[in-house]
């Protein structure tokens, strides 16, 4: 079937949820233990994935694929609602905030790890850090991310303070993530050395408090294109992919790289629709009819798929949502309904307005 006739029938199954805006967004879980370790802008939230678990009626012993996990909001989510998920993603930082936020701690080791940290005399290091760093972050604040990080190098938890001294190292910072690009805004910020103290003991206050489940987790550094997961396996996919037009996430973590090299985490250069040399626009498409293959390939028969999806603006309207359901159908996928869960102007030059961009969910299933 050709693009126009699909998208004429796909009219009826279109349906308006603007209520569910804000759960298209990371903001809900700014408020929410454990998924504010790591503020990531890209995110969604953990009551998305709860609303979904209840619609697609998944229980205990089912298993939830996130191919693009980012902070890893699928994950905690079905971990707490004791649901098996597996995560994957190729940014180093999203893979690493995930694990630190689903381990299982020891929070009196923690407490005593903290207070050791903690009292240890603050001393000089001659670090050498990137230019990018010394321009979003005052001499004080790197002087204390050098001296904190050489500490919790000989940390047990070492992870766990290293998230906490990342997501401390980000609110000190003059960086402010505008769409796709970084500025530097330069105002008063509070001592590193303070905020990160409250920034760990607030996580040790939330592995306290969490209820402990039985649900399997596993992450991966892996490619949503092509995955080692079996045919057959997975019982719902709960995803975001990375939008059209703000894809180089490279760019944006300069921080967050620098603390992901410390630690030896690898890179891995495979981002959505990033190919030198090709139309953006096709590229991105041909990644997603991969992904989407995949997908299927390891959905049960009957499983369901959820994709968060905003469109974009290149000069004119990208319809990712209804060209991601096209290429999902021509898959063999049914799919069941799209769910407009926002629409904002796409703006040219930042200011004016062109047209109106939708934010849906894709809701598909393997037939
Ligand atoms: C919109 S974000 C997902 C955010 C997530 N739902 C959350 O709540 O944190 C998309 C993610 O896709 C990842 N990504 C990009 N290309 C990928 C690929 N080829 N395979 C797997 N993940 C990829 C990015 O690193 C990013 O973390």
């Amino acid at each position: 079937m050709e693009y126009e006739e699909f998208r004429k029938q796909l009219t009826h199954k279109v349906e308006e949820k603007l209520d569910w805006k804000e759960l298209a967004t990371f903001v809900p879980n700014k408020l929410l233990p454990v998924y504010n370790w790591f503020y990531y802008k890209e995110g969604f939230s953990k009551e998305l994935v709860d609303k979904l678990i209840e619609m697609f009626e998944l229980k205990q012993g089912n298993m939830v694929l996130d191919p693009f996990c980012g902070s890893g909001t699928t994950l905690v989510a079905c971990k707490q609602a004791d649901i098996n998920v597996i995560g994957l993603d190729v940014l180093p930082t999203a893979i690493f905030a995930s694990q630190v936020k689903i381990v299982k701690y020891d929070s009196e080791s923690l407490r005593e790890e903290a207070k050791i940290l903690f009292r240890r005399k603050f001393h000089q290091l001659e670090w050498e850090f990137p230019k990018i760093m010394r321009a979003m972050i005052n001499k004080y604040a790197l002087a204390d991310i050098a001296f904190f990080s050489s500490q919790i190098d000989r940390l047990k938890n070492k992870d766990f303070f290293t998230l906490a001294l990342l997501n401390a190292s980000i609110k000190v910072s003059y960086a402010w993530k505008d769409g796709g690009v970084i500025k530097i805004r330069k105002h008063p910020v509070p001592p590193l050395r303070k905020l990160f103290q409250r920034v760990v003991y607030r996580m040790i206050k939330d592995v306290e408090e969490s209820k402990p489940t039985n649900a399997s987790v596993l992450i991966k550094q892996e490619d949503a294109r092509k995955t080692s997961l079996p045919d057959n396996s997975v019982d719902a996919v709960i995803t975001s992919p990375p939008y059209l037009n703000n894809i180089d996430y490279t760019k944006l973590y300069a921080i967050e790289d620098f603390f992901m090299k410390m630690r030896h985490v690898p890179s891995l250069r495979s981002f959505l629709g990033v190919r030198d040399g090709k139309d953006q626009e096709q590229a991105y498409f041909e990644d997603m009819k991969e992904t989407l293959t995949e997908m299927y390939r390891v959905l049960k028969n009957d499983g369901y798929a959820a994709i968060v999806i905003g469109n974009a603006w290149l000069g004119k309207e990208i319809e990712s949502d209804f060209i991601t359901a096209y290429l999902a159908d021509e898959i063999g996928f049914s799919v069941e309904k799209i769910l407009v869960l926002n629409k904002r102007f796409a703006l040219e030059n930042r200011t004016e307005k062109k047209g109106v961009l939708r934010e849906s969910l894709i809701i598909l299933r393997k037939k």
